[in-house]
């Protein structure tokens, strides 16, 4: 799911398990593609292709690309009808073009948004749609301020370690304006969301933020992620419930002719 300039390291299993919310909600941003039947849809960083699944159900032909094996691994022992491969979105190119490229929750791993905005200009036939929704401008702030803040309090340097991209919706625009996009919709909003159980900031910990950690002991981690979790808890933590501070940016874009 991430570029190379991320070391996360994708454990697909417990993707579905515990972060099963990252493709139910997407469902949202589905309504906003349309797929119709026979259309051609690319779907960028497709993680475990539960959204390619659906994309397909709707009678489009779909091809799903992550640049995790092993998300590949497990979207195509779930869904083995489907052309899902492991590949980088910043070079990934197609000589058969698409009517619709398709990305959730997996753009703010790619920093090189223009790299990204290249895949999908090539991609798309004249007049196709472009369709994404990913982490705007503060998405998880308060996660990542906690987790900077614990990482200073027990000797580690927190700057430099942030791996996502997460721009205004006026930056994000501009990038594919930059690229010969017609930008339709593009929206910033707030998405509250509930992890599962009470190890929901530990688990979300461990499933994302791995260049955070990449030099810390498993004995400091583990008492970082007691303190992240006291800094949160009074204003994240609501009857038993972690809810995550969320920021999505939302577009819809054309490829314009040339
Ligand atoms: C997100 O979907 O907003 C997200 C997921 C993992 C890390 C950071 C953000």
């Amino acid at each position: 799911m991430n570029q190379p300039a991320s070391n996360n390291q994708w454990q697909a299993d417990t993707y579905d398990h515990k972060l099963d919310f990252v493709s139910r909600l997407g469902g949202d941003v589905l309504s906003l593609l349309q797929p119709q039947p026979g259309e051609r849809v690319l779907d960028i960083g497709c993680g475990t292709a539960d959204l390619t699944a659906k994309i397909a159900e709707a009678g489009a032909d779909t091809v799903g690309i992550d640049l995790s094996p092993e998300m590949i691994a497990r979207g195509r022992s779930k869904y083995p009808q489907l052309n899902l491969s492991a590949q980088n979105a910043y070079t990934y190119r197609t000589g058969q073009p698409f009517d619709a490229v398709f990305s959730n929750a997996a753009l703010h791993w790619m920093r090189d948004a223009h790299a990204v905005a290249v895949t999908v200009a090539s991609a798309l036939r004249p007049g196709g749609r472009f369709v994404a929704e990913f982490g705007g401008y503060r998405n998880v702030a308060a996660l990542v301020n906690a987790t900077e803040t614990a990482l200073a309090a027990y000797g580690y340097e927190p700057q430099g370690r942030n791996p996502w991209y997460f721009p205004t919706a006026g930056e994000y625009a501009a990038v594919l304006e930059a690229h010969g996009f017609l930008v339709t919709l593009v929206q910033h909003f707030e998405r509250p969301t509930p992890l599962q159980g009470e190890s929901g900031i530990r688990d979300w910990l461990d499933m994302m933020a791995d260049d955070f950690f990449f030099d810390v002991s498993a004995a400091d981690k583990a008492v970082i992620y007691q303190e992240v979790e006291e800094q949160l808890r009074p204003e994240h933590y609501r009857q038993g419930q972690w809810i995550a501070d969320y920021r999505r940016l939302r577009v819809c874009a054309l490829k314009m002719a040339d």
